[in-house]
């Protein structure tokens, strides 16, 4: 029997807006990234995860989907997404797209016919529901972006309910004509030749039936798991092919309910990103992540940013320290059994940007007034030659900061010391051990403001890693002699039964 090949794939998200922009409208497209997947092939990712191009109004950057069963001019074509895939098979890359089932677009044609006739079968498609007898919305729910969870429809008297913002209602899950429509979608784009989905958020799809007020939702439910066993079923008549949850729950518990032999094969593991850069942290958030993920059915991910968080060189501080502490963290995690999912920029370890509020785009900004997500979603820049840095030859959809100066491929190819060498150096060394080493994972004894773990290798030695939280170098005991596989830093000293780990790092050893 063969791996599955989603077990330890390195999972690279391309963020479609910002990937690379072929014609010049300043809007990353398919056609764009096609012709980058060689970068992403050296950068030495398995597989990508490209975010929703499907026809939007993009009031939350496509999240947002008018049709499930096609690409937005903007992105391209199906023509075009046929070729994108073709190109990355051909490279060896497998290709996760996003699928969005909790809410549609209020432009998609199901909510406008639920909308011109509330008779019309689409309505119990989506969430309506009468006022309260004082005319407020049906509870208390807020909206995740801010704001009431119920806009009014002034049309019928009702309100609808979205948990998100109020051009992405929410589609009904008790209704099985809703899962047969996303049975038929999922087909739609197996038989296109897609190896997966993402699944946007995949605990929420079913609410409280009583719609009982508190802010939680009622949400992440076991009815869901029905939809999840529904969806392994399709994706199981056919070859090979795997579902990723974003189950965005830090239960950890919680989240492997939704993994498994007849679950999803992933959930993303976000209690990663929220952790501190702190050993501590560290060693009880990986231990627990084993200890749930590590089974048949499932395998571990490590999730570090995406396109809806702060990026984690500013978490770990900002500036040089943040992006050294990034990178030993990176070197950590990809050290474990499981997946990696890499987001689109951290590998030149960018910051988040700050985008003027004149440039902000996230309806998080418009609902709320908080920052919002803009920060992490600007483009990617590939030369060093302002304006458009090798993105685009128009004006970028959001502005590039002055980090694209220094921080962009063109630079950091060139550099042996740069975040880009060191994430290909690392990538490229896990492939290669990969296959002698086995999935336990052991806890050495270690300083308190270390991590080390080790894994036995096929061939009677040890994998070691070794992460140094502190400001200072740390010395790790070996159990014996020990030669360096990587470092995220400067170079180890590695002595007769020990290794000098340098502060704010971590080492690869064969030990
Ligand atoms: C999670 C997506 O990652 C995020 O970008 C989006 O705003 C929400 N789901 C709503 O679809």
């Amino acid at each position: 029997m063969t791996r599955a090949w989603w077990r330890d794939a390195v999972v690279y998200e391309v963020y479609v807006r910002s990937f690379a922009d072929s014609d010049g409208d300043g809007l990353g497209d398919l056609a764009g990234i096609r012709e980058r997947l060689p970068y992403i092939v050296d950068l030495g990712a398995d597989a990508i995860w490209l975010t929703p191009f499907y026809p939007s109004p993009m009031r939350d950057a496509g999240y947002d989907v008018a049709d499930y069963r096609d690409v937005d001019p903007r992105f391209g074509s199906l023509a075009e997404f046929d070729r994108l895939l073709a190109t990355a098979h051909g490279l060896g890359l497998r290709v996760f797209v996003d699928i969005v089932p909790n809410h549609t677009s209020s432009e998609h044609p199901w909510f406008r016919e639920a909308l011109a006739d509330p008779a019309s079968p689409r309505r119990h498609w989506y969430m309506f529901r009468p006022p309260r007898p004082d005319g407020s919305p049906p509870n208390d729910w807020k909206s995740v972006f801010g704001g009431s969870a119920w806009t009014f429809d002034a049309a019928s008297g009702d309100y609808y309910l979205h948990l998100f913002d109020s051009s992405q209602p929410d589609l009904n899950w008790r209704n099985p004509a809703v899962h047969a429509e996303f049975l038929s979608i999922l087909r739609f784009w197996l038989d296109r030749g897609v190896d997966g989905f993402r699944i946007d958020v995949a605990h929420a799809l079913y609410k409280d039936p009583k719609l009982r007020d508190g802010d939680q939702h009622g949400w992440d439910r076991d009815e869901v798991f029905d939809v999840w066993r529904e969806w392994r079923e399709v994706i199981d008549s056919y070859d090979d092919r795997s579902l990723v949850g974003e189950v965005f729950l830090y239960d950890m518990d919680r989240v492997g309910k939704y993994v498994g032999r007849t679950r999803l094969q992933q959930a993303f593991n976000f209690s990663v990103a929220k952790t501190p850069f702190d050993a501590a942290a560290f060693r009880a958030t990986i231990r627990k992540s084993l200890e749930v993920f590590v089974r048949p059915g499932t395998s571990p991910t490590w999730v570090l940013s995406n396109h809806d968080l702060i990026r984690h060189a500013t978490r770990y501080g900002g500036g040089e320290r943040g992006v050294r502490r990034g990178r030993a963290a990176t070197a950590l995690l990809l050290a474990l059994p499981g997946s990696p999912y890499l987001y689109q920029g951290e590998e030149l370890g960018l910051e988040q940007s700050d985008v003027p509020p004149e440039a902000r785009q996230d309806p998080t900004w418009f609902r709320s007034g908080e920052v919002g997500r803009d920060g992490c979603r600007t483009p990617m820049p590939w030369t060093s030659t302002a304006p458009g840095y090798g993105f685009t030859t128009g004006p970028p959809w959001l502005p590039f900061d002055a980090q694209a100066k220094t921080r962009n491929v063109e630079a950091e190819v060139a550099s042996e010391e740069s975040t880009l060498s060191f994430y290909r150096r690392a990538l490229a060394a896990r492939r290669a051990l990969l296959p002698s080493l086995r999935r336990e994972v052991s806890w050495p004894a270690a300083p308190d403001d270390c991590v080390v773990v080790s894994r036995a290798t096929r061939a009677g030695r040890s994998f070691v890693a070794a992460m140094n939280a502190a400001g200072s170098a740390r010395v790790v005991q070996l159990t014996g002699s020990a030669e360096v596989l990587l470092s995220s830093a400067e170079r180890p000293v590695v002595d007769a039964g020990s290794v000098t780990v340098p502060p704010e790092s971590t080492v690869w050893l064969r030990v």
